[in-house]
């Protein structure tokens, strides 16, 4: 929303939530950016629960030195469960108050918004939030700051996977992460030539997989990568092995759960560049009197959307990539 432009002397930022890579240039560019345009900047540490205890730091340009190379996030981050009340978010007005912090942008997923826009709802402060997070489960950009660099590691651990694969003519099912979201595991999958991908977004039932598995075997394939995203409804890895290998054993089958591997690391020269624009955007997004916001990109262009559209309205990964890796796969 575009508002008033009130005048902002010091912007806070934070982030929160599940951390990935790529946060840490958006806080140096957020940090960097207030400096150029004169404007105070606090780093808010520990998510919202620092919000909470005014655990403050001012940030100069020296702070956020030496940090785009790096994996996580300087301010660390939270799930705080405080901030989810009422009192929570009173105390964290009263702390920004205390410390002069005009305004905030939140870098984070889901439950940052859902909290970041609460709090604008409530104490009227001017929040704009950056979207970070591994899953790319938000309304309002192509990309967020983390999935790129995820699929990539997970890519990474596919190939070697199939090393082994393919030298023991073995079947594997490897569970990535997303939460409720299927992009990890559809683009890790056709990119690493998955047999099959189980999605949350999907409905490939456990005998529709054995049918793949069974055509596979039948037409000399040797060993298998199945990818399944957490949030698939058949369950985890474990429990879709067991499913397939209860009625077809055409396979000696191995699982792998890759599990935080996917958060961290350096982040790719897209996820820097990315982190970079939104960081940006996100203060003069502020400076130009925007707020209860999130900042995104789509197609190449800096777009703002409300942050209660960014976290309610659905998005789904592209139904013509999956059909295109089921052409793929065979
Ligand atoms: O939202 C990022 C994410 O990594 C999800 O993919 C995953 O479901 C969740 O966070 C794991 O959360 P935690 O680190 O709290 O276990």
């Amino acid at each position: 929303m575009e508002g008033k432009k009130l005048k902002i002397k010091k912007i806070g930022v934070l982030t929160s939530g599940g951390d990935a890579p790529g946060m840490n240039a958006a806080i140096r560019a957020v940090v960097r950016s207030c400096i150029f345009y004169d404007v105070e900047c606090s780093g808010v540490f520990q998510g919202y629960d620092g919000l909470i205890n005014g655990d403050f730091k001012n940030m100069h340009v020296r702070s956020v030195s030496k940090i785009l190379a790096r994996g996580g996030t300087i301010l660390k981050s939270a799930r705080s469960d405080e901030f989810r009340t009422k009192a929570g978010r009173q105390k964290a007005a009263k702390q920004l108050r205390a410390a002069k912090i005009d305004a905030l942008v939140t870098i984070g997923g889901n439950g940052t918004f859902t909290g970041a826009h609460l709090f604008f709802k409530e104490h009227g402060i001017p929040v704009i939030g950056v979207p970070g997070t591994i899953d790319n489960d938000l309304f309002g950009t192509d990309d967020t700051i983390g999935y790129d660099t995820a699929t990539n590691t997970v890519i990474e651990a596919v190939d070697k996977i199939r090393d082994t694969a393919n030298s023991h003519n073995r079947l594997f099912f490897v569970e990535v992460m997303g939460r409720d979201s299927g992009f990890i595991a559809l683009h890790a999958g056709i990119a690493t030539g998955a047999i099959a991908v189980l999605l949350p977004e999907d409905d490939l039932s456990i005998d529709e997989l054995i049918k793949v598995l069974e055509k596979g075997a039948a037409s000399k394939k040797t060993s298998s990568v199945v990818l399944v995203a957490e949030g698939d409804a058949n369950g985890g890895a474990y429990e879709v092995a067991k499913k397939v290998t209860d009625k077809y054993s055409g396979y000696d089958t191995r699982v792998t759960v890759l599990g935080h591997i996917q958060r961290g690391g350096a982040p790719s020269c897209a996820d820097r560049v990315l982190a970079s624009r939104m960081g940006v955007a996100a203060v003069e997004g502020l400076l130009a009197g925007r707020f209860d916001e999130m900042i995104g990109i789509i197609s190449d262009k800096e777009h703002f959307t409300p942050l209660q559209e960014a976290i309610s309205r659905n998005i789904a990964p592209n139904k013509e990539e999956l059909r295109m890796s089921k052409i793929l796969s065979i």
